[in-house]
């Protein structure tokens, strides 16, 4: 077995900002019932029109490559985690043209919020086998094209970003990625959702043969139940994983979780008993950016200096699936 640590960081935000205030001129609400219960004050949008998650991987992606001068050509695979791709049969290979990486297999990802951590594990499974010495795990999501912009219980929540990680095998003494936990239950499926429907269609004139087409339609979600599954489920997962890697919650220097919702992230972190200090948090700035969220909040954490060397980062996703899911670094 071979250890896998995450090189390099990069991420990408759009230039267009709207805060509270501009949505309460879109919708009935108010930067007051906004900030309390999710903590968001502003989140970035894409706006041009051919403008897609494909621009902010691409510049993420870059950003952490130059961070390391590591030439495209040296990367072997491309997870592109994402839930707002470009083409259904995939965006990954748009990503791999973009940057160059020509020698790199590339795949999408889809598991929502999740998707970042199920990325990093996918990785660290194809490092541990020796099959590949250098992979880009990218979260990227642009949720606003696929939000109604009319209602407001979830129109608020969301922005569009991406992060990239760049992860490399090591010897298995070295710092890395120490294990993971991960979880799905499709029962819930519907509380979080972005429904595919149908209506029927004739494929000749005489309506003997029918089958049904259809489109994606708007991001639905059951809130109430999306923070209860939260603040139940990911505590679980994270002691889960901490005692079978014989961590206890003392050592942990940083806790990382998708950011979703200001009172989520407390709530998660008083049921571990770690103190709020250790979360990292940049919530407020982005609102819940989806795959993109975990990637972009460690980017940012790393250029503050925050984490040093030999810290333990718990990273925690959750999101539509329902999938959850831990994963712990010593960086
Ligand atoms: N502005 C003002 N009022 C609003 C707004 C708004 N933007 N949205 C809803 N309301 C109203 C509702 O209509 C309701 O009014 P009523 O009582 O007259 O019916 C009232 O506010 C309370 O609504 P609730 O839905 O009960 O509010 P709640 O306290 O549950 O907060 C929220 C809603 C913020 C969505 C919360 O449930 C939440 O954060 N859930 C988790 C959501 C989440 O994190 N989802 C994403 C995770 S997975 C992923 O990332 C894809």
């Amino acid at each position: 077995l071979q250890g896998a640590r995450i090189l390099a960081t990069g991420s990408a935000i759009p230039d267009v900002c709207i805060n509270n205030e501009h949505l309460s001129k879109i919708v009935e609400t108010s930067n007051e019932w906004i900030v309390t219960r999710t903590g968001i004050e502003e989140r970035r949008i894409l706006t041009g029109q051919n403008e897609s998650i494909i621009d902010l991987a691409s510049l993420a992606s870059k950003r952490a490559l130059e961070k390391i001068s590591m030439n495209p050509l040296e990367i072997d695979l491309i997870i592109l985690a994402t839930s707002s791709p470009d083409d259904l049969f995939g965006s990954a290979g748009q990503l791999q043209a973009k940057i160059g990486a020509s020698k790199a297999v590339a795949f999408d990802l889809t598991a929502a919020c999740s998707g970042f951590v199920l990325g990093i594990v996918t990785a660290t499974q194809f490092i541990q086998n020796k099959s590949y010495k250098n992979i880009l795990v990218v979260g990227a999501d642009a949720l606003s094209k696929w939000t109604d912009w009319s209602d407001r219980s979830t129109c608020i929540l969301f922005g569009d970003a991406a992060g990239a990680a760049i992860i490399q095998a090591c010897s298995e003494e070295e710092n890395g990625v120490l294990g993971f936990q991960l979880n799905t239950n499709g029962n819930k499926s519907n509380q979080l959702s972005i429904p595919y429907q149908t209506h029927s269609y004739h494929l000749d004139n005489h309506k003997s043969l029918n089958l049904f087409q259809g489109r994606f339609q708007y991001i639905t979600m059951n809130g109430q139940e999306v923070y209860k599954f939260a603040v139940s489920k990911v505590p679980t997962s994270i002691a889960q994983c901490l005692n079978s890697l014989n961590i206890s919650k003392d050592e942990i220097n940083w806790l990382l979780l998708h950011q979703a919702n200001k009172r989520i992230l407390y709530a998660v972190a008083d049921r571990l008993g770690i103190d709020y200090s250790k979360l990292i948090y940049n919530l407020d700035k982005y609102g819940n950016t989806s795959a993109a969220s975990i990637p972009l909040a460690l980017d940012e954490a790393l250029a503050k200096k925050q984490i040093k060397y030999n810290d333990i980062i718990v990273i925690a996703g959750f999101g539509a699936g329902l999938t959850w899911g831990t994963t712990v670094i010593k960086w």
